[in-house]
């Protein structure tokens, strides 16, 4: 195997407008491989998949810093519509004591 991609499908909740979405979750293809188009197969595989099963749209999430992936994405009509944010917590390990401890009967 030189390349996969693998992705699920995501409903929205019942209280926004009812949508399928399809949701790929990983895409490599080896590096000796690269650039040779098994990429945009893979992805044309999926969405002709997606699109047999009834999905509107498809989606991912992809590093702001991982510019092959976000090249690829892009090239293949891709767009960004949500941020995620992340922030390191520097907190203890060691989980908390409680804050009131019960009496010994
Ligand atoms: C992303 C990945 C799956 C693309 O696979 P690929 O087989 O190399 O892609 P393709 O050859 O089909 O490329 C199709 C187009 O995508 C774009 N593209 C591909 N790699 C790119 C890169 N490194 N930088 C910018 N654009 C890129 C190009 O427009 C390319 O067309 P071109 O070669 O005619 O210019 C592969 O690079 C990979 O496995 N990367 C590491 C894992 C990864 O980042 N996965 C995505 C996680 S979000």
């Amino acid at each position: 195997m030189v390349g996969f991609l693998h992705g699920i499908f995501k409903e929205s909740p019942k209280v926004v407008v009812p949508r399928k979405s399809g949701y790929i979750t990983d895409a490599a293809v080896m590096e000796s491989h690269r650039r040779g188009g098994l990429g945009k197969r893979l992805l044309a595989a999926a969405e002709k998949w997606y699109s047999l099963h009834g999905a509107d749209d498809i989606y991912l999430a992809a590093a702001v810093r991982n510019d092959i992936g976000l090249g690829f994405w892009t090239s293949q009509g891709f767009e960004s519509i949500t941020v995620s944010m992340w922030k390191p917590l520097k907190v203890a390990k060691s989980p908390a004591k409680p804050a009131v401890r019960r009496r010994r009967k």
